[in-house]
């Protein structure tokens, strides 16, 4: 279904049951940032702090990424972040691929309407599905690809991260390049 703006996705999403996320959700988390964002960030699905909150990317994981942005000088307001799945999974378990295909509908929708020139996809969900199915972080992480004209590149998960603090140098090596190539392609980070 094809929609008019961000906010009449909202809604659809808000009242949405295509999977059994839905019952045990305590917020639908849609997405936050700038709706002309160029760059976009997509992580995996919400965790405890964002069901509660309905916001991405607050918890733990979440103050780990704002580590980086604030490193990049990349500021929430100019880019929008949003996850394969905008309900919880119970106790963080991978999203199931019935419930990822299902989102996936509002998230092409989103990325359409929003026009990201980059996109980056947090971690191995969102880049298997987004840019190839055999996709491995450790090996293909920093590779920028294209693909239907917009740029991906994908990169550990924050929550990766914090379990293996020895990836953190590699994945501010690929936070430098998200910077440099913004600024190559004249795209703002700040507002
Ligand atoms: N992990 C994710 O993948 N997304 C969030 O919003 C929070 C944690």
């Amino acid at each position: 279904m094809k929609f008019e703006n961000l906010e009449e996705l909202r809604q659809a999403c808000m009242e949405c049951r295509l999977c059994g996320l839905s019952n045990s959700r305590t917020h639908v988390v849609f997405g936050k940032g700038n709706p002309h964002a160029q760059i976009m960030f997509i992580g995996e699905g919400p965790g405890e702090q964002e069901d509660v909150t309905g916001e991405p990317f607050v918890g733990r994981a979440g103050r780990l990424l704002d580590k980086y942005f604030y490193a990049m000088d990349i500021s929430r307001d100019e880019i929008y972040i949003a996850n394969m799945v905008k309900c919880r999974p119970p106790q963080n378990r991978d999203p199931s691929p019935e419930e990822q295909d299902m989102c996936l509908q509002h998230l092409r929708e989103q990325v359409r309407l929003i026009k990201p020139k980059m996109i980056i996809c947090l971690g191995r969900i969102a880049a298997q599905k987004l840019i190839d199915p055999g996709f491995k972080v450790t090996k293909q992480h920093g590779e920028w690809m294209e693909r239907n004209g917009v740029l991906m590149m994908g990169t550990f998960h924050p929550a990766s991260l914090l379990r293996n603090p020895a990836q953190k140098p590699a994945a501010l090596e690929d936070f430098v390049k998200i910077r440099d190539k913004a600024a190559e392609l004249n795209i703002r980070t700040k507002k």
